[in-house]
């Protein structure tokens, strides 16, 4: 018995059939079931790390293995908010590191800190693939695009009231840590059209290859005749693809060494460990007769 409350055990149990019945094999269940967990005590417990091994025939050691793999599983109390900085490599020279320290010192809090009141949780981040709005700030995984030390503090100010704040993308506004987990283990909330989706710099690529008549090539090379490649700073030519080996394919380097050219030819390493296998048995006795 995990140590859920009756109530919440049956609640728990309807909810992780559903997600069980969506998967060939019940432990392929586990991560969404990690994420019901989370949104039923906004982290995962002893008692949610327990309730999922039971429930996918797992041992408690498998389940923490991944509960305590993946950042998004909070093995400690969560806030209701959690509030992620980026600040990898282009958001952190466009501003992440000093949106984080100025954050830090308005909340009092460091990396994977939570206030006192239970409001935000602050992390750094890794990359969101949001480059192109540099620096992202996320809360809960909505996104906060082209942030400024003042903007993300005004935000942060906004939950520390009680607010509800709105993202740049996505959702009319930001849903509590344990409504997201929900969502993340499978269940809809029935938000997913709110909001804008793709911004204009993540379509600036797209308007210029319609603007060309620029297309991706088929999956099945039907259309390779009609590929065209674009010239160095300028409009796409006509000429195809090169082939392959020819100047300017993917394969057009010259061969240096004689696997390049004959893949069977024996190299040193081979070589040496063929050698050292045959040592290896002399010494076993393997491979060799007794009399
Ligand atoms: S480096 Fe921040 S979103 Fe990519």
């Amino acid at each position: 018995m995990s140590g859920f409350t009756a109530d919440v055990r049956t609640r728990l149990d309807d909810d992780a059939a559903q997600i069980v019945a969506r998967y060939p094999e019940a432990r392929s269940a586990l991560l969404p079931l990690l994420h019901l967990v989370q949104s039923e005590e906004g982290f995962i417990s002893r008692n949610g790390i327990e309730f999922c091994a039971q429930t996918l025939g797992l041992s408690t050691a498998d389940v923490s293995a991944v509960a305590t793999f993946y950042s998004q599983y909070k093995r400690r109390p969560n806030g209701e908010y959690t509030v992620g900085v980026c600040t990898n490599t282009l958001c952190a020279i466009m501003g992440g590191d000093e949106i984080f320290a100025t954050l830090a010192e308005r909340l009092g809090v460091g990396h994977d800190e939570t206030t006192p009141d239970g409001t935000i949780t602050l992390e750094r981040i890794e990359c969101n693939a949001a480059c192109d709005y540099a620096p992202v700030m996320m809360i809960n995984w909505e996104f906060f695009d082209n942030q400024t030390p003042e903007s993300a503090s005004d935000v942060v100010d906004r939950l520390l009231a009680g607010e509800k704040v709105g993202p740049s993308r996505g959702a009319n506004d930001v849903a509590s840590f344990k409504q997201v987990s929900r969502v993340l283990a499978g269940f809809d909330d029935g938000r997913a059209d709110e909001g804008v989706a793709a911004g204009a710099p993540s379509l600036v690529g797209l308007e210029i290859a319609k603007e060309h008549g620029w297309k991706a090539p088929s999956l099945d090379g039907s259309d390779d005749a009609a590929a065209t490649t674009p010239e160095p700073g300028g409009t796409p030519g006509d000429q195809a693809e090169p082939d392959t080996g020819e100047e300017q394919s993917s394969a057009d380097r010259q061969p240096t060494t004689p696997q390049d050219t004959d893949p069977t030819t024996k190299t040193s390493a081979d070589k040496t460990s063929a050698e050292t296998k045959d040592d290896a048995a002399g010494a076993s006795g393997e491979g060799t007769k007794e009399s």
